[in-house]
């Protein structure tokens, strides 16, 4: 069994995701964590993430990155994986690692850009998970100030909208809902009407 979770910035992805795994007990992989991972590696090495050499040789060595620290969730690091995203090397390296974790035997659940349309195109379950830019930019501000960032709501509202367009405007593997995959619009629902409406999703599957 293999879902596969995709949307915009802060749409509720990984949330759900996780919770989607624990639910129907399946393995979990953010692989944006693997982007921010890169995206990091190469400021931290003083590189720009625009470099696209430094940035194929930081997804090849990506193992070095601890993909549990603080750093990792920063703006600055989402910015950079988003610069790094639109690499095809880039995600050439990240590919056969998303793949093979994907094959896991218990299954597993996915969330990410492009899990429905290249990752696991056979993804027994798409969902493409998405809300309101508004609402997304309210969600990440809240969680922002909550860690004691100190930013207004209309600038991260401008970054997320840089972040979506690039995103779905790149050459490489760019941010699009699958043919196949179930719209979820969560501007009105909070996490526990999400995740119930996922599992009805996931049931009827
Ligand atoms: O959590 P948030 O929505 O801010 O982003 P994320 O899932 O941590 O991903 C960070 C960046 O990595 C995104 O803006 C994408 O550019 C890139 N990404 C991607 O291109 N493909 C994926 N499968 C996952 C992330």
């Amino acid at each position: 069994m293999i879902i596969a979770v995709d949307g915009p910035v802060a749409a509720g992805k990984g949330t759900l995701a996780r919770r989607i795994a624990a639910h129907y007990n399946l393995e979990y992989l953010d692989t944006g964590a693997l982007y921010r991972a890169v995206g990091l590696k190469l400021i931290r090495d003083g590189h720009d993430p625009h470099d696209k050499v430094a940035a194929v040789d930081a997804a090849r060595h990506v193992g070095d990155v601890r993909l549990d620290g603080p750093a990792l969730r920063n703006e600055a690091t989402g910015e950079a994986a988003s610069i790094v995203a639109a690499n095809h090397g880039v995600r050439a390296a990240l590919l056969q690692y998303q793949r093979d974790f994907a094959q896991n035997k218990g299954g597993a659940v996915l969330d990410g850009r492009d899990i429905g349309t290249v990752v696991c195109p056979d993804a027994d379950v798409k969902l493409f998970v998405t809300a309101s830019a508004e609402v997304r930019a309210r969600r990440r501000f809240d969680e922002l100030v909550a860690k004691g960032v100190e930013t207004t709501f209309e600038a991260v509202l401008e970054d997320l909208q840089a972040r979506d367009a690039r995103d779905m405007s790149r050459g490489a593997a760019p941010l699009k809902k699958a043919d196949d995959a179930h719209l979820l619009d969560t501007s009105k629902l909070d996490i526990e009407a999400a995740v119930t409406a996922a599992c009805m999703i996931i049931d009827a599957a």
